[in-house]
């Protein structure tokens, strides 16, 4: 899997040793325009050296390097001469491999602290104040660096806070470099990658374009590829750079399921079919979908109803093409990490729903495999696509059919769009979008008494949702100004016919999940 860093030569290995900052890690060397990938503390040092990569970096991790069973690395790793940077329980691991001690201490470190720098030509932190905030988050200590290696710098409870050797090629930091709140922290990565790797930071969205370009090309040559637009920010990036590789030998697929937000159907047809000129066949489905969900309530059976139906109607488009062999999917770096872990318990069976079958019988091009959601962004804007599809929020793929408690019937769709809109509307104008991971209006299936002018009302509450998050696996509800709700409630009360009252919703999640079904 991705033996070739695209757009680049130069890689770099992140070795994740379980803890949440892996990823993380990857994106600041991303930033550095270095490419990265993620691989798992088992892999051997012969396939490290397969690789060869410029630079490796070791992760923080959960374990104490004292523990029974801790992870290590193949200790072979060292003797390859490629430089290593470990952070954290990657720094433990390197002194505690390398002739160094790590020792528990009295006490742990944990948050902001302050690092004093003790050799300032050094390479990670050589320019940075001889002062400077750190974010620190461990229990063990380097108390003694690896065998002919200096310290570098301090704190009050880690003696060996950060070493470095170029002879030997090691470095570590016990503090988080990677995190926003180590203020120097991607100077130190970056002086680890250009200096300590002789990396030339020439990885950029133009040279992703054109290496996926031309991988597409050689992959697909004169047979035919297939995309199903979703109207979400990947599929939408997909195809254009797929469309960019092999013009007219793509044919995009848009099911309007009619559970979308308001005018999204017609941005995908304006882009996609006016703008850029793609073969689009365009089925408007949703009569079907609401017949298939007449009389269905529970959440679980309106996904499956909504699913069954998506892939039925993919396929009779799919018919339409002839001789399609290839078959486009938007999928991201971070789906192809987890794809390889076990998720505890499916809350919500997402998988699939509005998206395609299984037993599909075509090869796939997955031209965003190896990217991050916002390095997505950043090639969308690139070729071209508008602010409204490359910016757009995550939307599930049940769409408002998730939204609408009860039974959903075109008229509450019409009445959902209409405050959804209005919704995330305000919150544009209100300059918020950018900081709200996803913000709509939900339909619940009750109603009740307001008065109107001097008239009594019986009608429908929207609920306004909106919350931040960093990867829909937690989130905060988002701390929105009493007056932009204030507008969003007015004009949902005056603009939308049958609701006379809005809510807004205060749970995180967990307890709550981010949709309401
Ligand atoms: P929850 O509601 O579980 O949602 O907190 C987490 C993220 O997943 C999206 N979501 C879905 N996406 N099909 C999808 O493709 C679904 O059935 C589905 N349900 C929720 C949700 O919008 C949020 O981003």
């Amino acid at each position: 899997m991705n033996a070739a860093a695209p757009g680049s030569e130069e890689v770099v290995l992140v070795v994740d040793f379980g803890a949440q900052y892996a990823q993380l890690i990857a994106r600041r060397v991303r930033e550095a325009r270095v490419y990265s990938e993620i691989v798992a503390p088992t892999i051997s040092a012969g396939e490290i050296a397969r690789r060869e990569p410029i630079g490796i970096i070791f992760s923080g991790g959960p374990d104490s390097v004292h523990a029974e069973g801790a992870i290590a690395i193949d200790p072979g790793v060292y003797d390859l001469g490629i430089p290593i940077l470990g952070i954290c329980y990657g720094a433990q691991l390197i002194a505690g491999q390398n002739g160094g001690l790590v020792d528990r201490t009295d006490r742990g470190e944990y948050g902001r602290t302050t690092l004093t720098v003790d050799n300032d030509d050094s390479i990670l932190l050589g320019g940075t104040p001889g002062e400077q905030s750190v974010w620190m988050s461990h229990f063990d200590a380097i108390v003694k660096p690896p065998t002919g290696v200096a310290a570098i710098a301090s704190t009050p409870d880690a003696p060996v806070a950060a070493f470095e050797d170029r002879e030997q090629r090691l470095y570590g930091v016990q503090f988080h470099p990677e995190v926003m709140h180590t203020k120097h922290g991607q100077q130190v990565i970056e002086q680890f990658l250009r200096v300590g790797c002789g990396s030339t930071g020439r990885w950029t969205m133009a040279s992703i374009i054109d290496t996926a370009v031309e991988q597409i090309r050689a992959q697909v040559g004169d047979h035919r590829a297939l995309c199903g637009l979703s109207g979400g920010v990947d599929s939408a990036v997909a195809a254009a750079v797929v469309h960019k590789a092999i013009g007219d030998q793509l044919t995009c697929v848009f099911v309007d399921t009619g559970l979308m937000r308001l005018d999204e159907g017609e941005q995908v047809i304006e882009t996609f079919e006016r703008n850029f000129g793609v073969d689009l066949i365009h089925v408007e489905a949703g009569d079907r979908f609401f017949a298939a969900l007449a009389g269905i309530t529970e959440p679980e059976a309106k996904r499956r109803a909504i699913g069954e139906l998506f892939i039925r109607v993919f396929e009779d488009a799919q018919a339409q093409v002839e001789g399609a062999d290839f078959l486009v999917q938007g999928t991201l770096y971070p789906d192809v990490i987890e794809s390889g872990s076990e998720h505890a318990s499916t809350i919500k069976s997402h998988h699939n729903v509005g998206g395609l079958p299984d037993d599909i019988d075509f090869a796939l091009v997955e031209p965003l495999r190896s990217l991050f959601k916002d390095e997505v962004r950043q090639v969308g804007r690139e070729l071209g696509l508008p602010d409204e599809i490359v910016e757009r929020q995550p939307f599930p793929g049940p769409g408002l059919g998730v939204r609408i408690i009860g039974e959903v019937t075109p008229d509450k769709v019409a009445t959902l769009q209409h405050a959804d809109f209005i919704v995330r509307e305000e919150l544009r104008n209100a300059g918020l979008e950018r900081e709200i991971w996803q913000s709509f209006a939900v339909l619940p299936d009750i109603r009740s008494v307001g008065v109107m002018g001097d008239e009594r009302t019986y009608g429908y509450p929207i609920i306004i949702r909106a919350v931040t998050s960093e990867d829909a696996m937690t989130a905060d509800w988002a701390r929105i100004p009493y007056d932009v709700l204030e507008t969003m409630s007015s004009r949902v009360i005056n603009e939308v016919p049958g609701v006379n009252r809005v809510a807004y919703d205060i749970t995180s999640k967990p307890p709550g999940t981010i949709e309401w079904e």
